[in-house]
């Protein structure tokens, strides 16, 4: 499962992208609001935090179809290879998703709540389809289940489309999907760094490094004479 950064925080992603196994960085108008700036400079140090080869997702806002093509090209002008336009998946969506995908440029369709949704998206031409598992979750419905469903219609239609689960708040809610082989997990800086944020692990560690020094006087092997 490939793990993307959903954040526009630049010290968050500078921070992951260097110690974290991360394959770029996913961002909705929402996520680039908290930034409080322009949100072009803000997609710019992102890729350019990153580089030029890992993926950033960046959505169209304006809900005409003409509107959807216009923010699409503008921003793979913004961010070049390896970006993808996040389309809702909506009739409107659809649409631009089929017209962009003629043009070359890659699609995800978003705010997917239900597996119809994400069916329609991936036959209109999206690369990547995006349920949000914990939104689904708090309207009393099984976000996972829901996941799993979609992966299944995608793989059982031998459809040219990927998931990418999006709105987590927990681990479980994506060890579960890792575990069920879904493609793409995108999650907060927070929700990533909660993968291993656990004291038996700090303990285990720190007891390793008290023990060697207890035996040698040292807290490294290349200090030792
Ligand atoms: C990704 O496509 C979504 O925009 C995002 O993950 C939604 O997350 P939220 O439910 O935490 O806002």
């Amino acid at each position: 499962m490939k793990l993307f950064i959903d954040d526009a925080n630049i010290e968050a992603i500078k921070e992951l992208n260097e110690y974290y196994p991360i394959d770029g960085v996913t961002t909705n108008p929402s996520i680039l609001a908290k930034a409080k700036r322009d949100p072009r400079e803000t997609l710019k140090e992102i890729r350019d935090v990153i580089g030029e080869d890992k993926i950033i997702f960046a959505q169209a806002v304006d809900l005409s179809y003409e509107g959807m093509i216009r923010d699409a090209h503008m921003i793979m002008d913004l961010l070049g290879k390896n970006t993808v336009v996040k389309l809702p998946s909506t009739p409107t969506g659809f649409k631009a998703m089929a017209a962009l995908k003629k043009d070359g440029i890659l699609t995800c369709g978003t705010v997917v709540y239900t597996p119809m949704q994400a069916y329609l998206a991936a036959k209109a031409g999206a690369s990547y389809v995006a349920p949000y598992v914990n939104r689904i979750d708090n309207m009393g419905y099984d976000g996972v289940g829901v996941v799993k469903k979609i992966q299944n219609i995608l793989e059982n239609n031998g459809m040219d489309c990927e998931v990418l689960a999006a709105s987590f708040k927990n681990s479980m809610q994506v060890l579960e999907l890792a575990e069920y082989g879904v493609g793409n997990a995108t999650c907060a800086a927070d929700v990533i760094k909660g993968f291993v944020k656990n004291a038996a692990i700090d303990g285990a560690i720190q007891d390793f490094v008290n023990d060697f020094e207890a035996l040698t006087g040292k807290t490294s092997m290349s200090e030792l004479d």
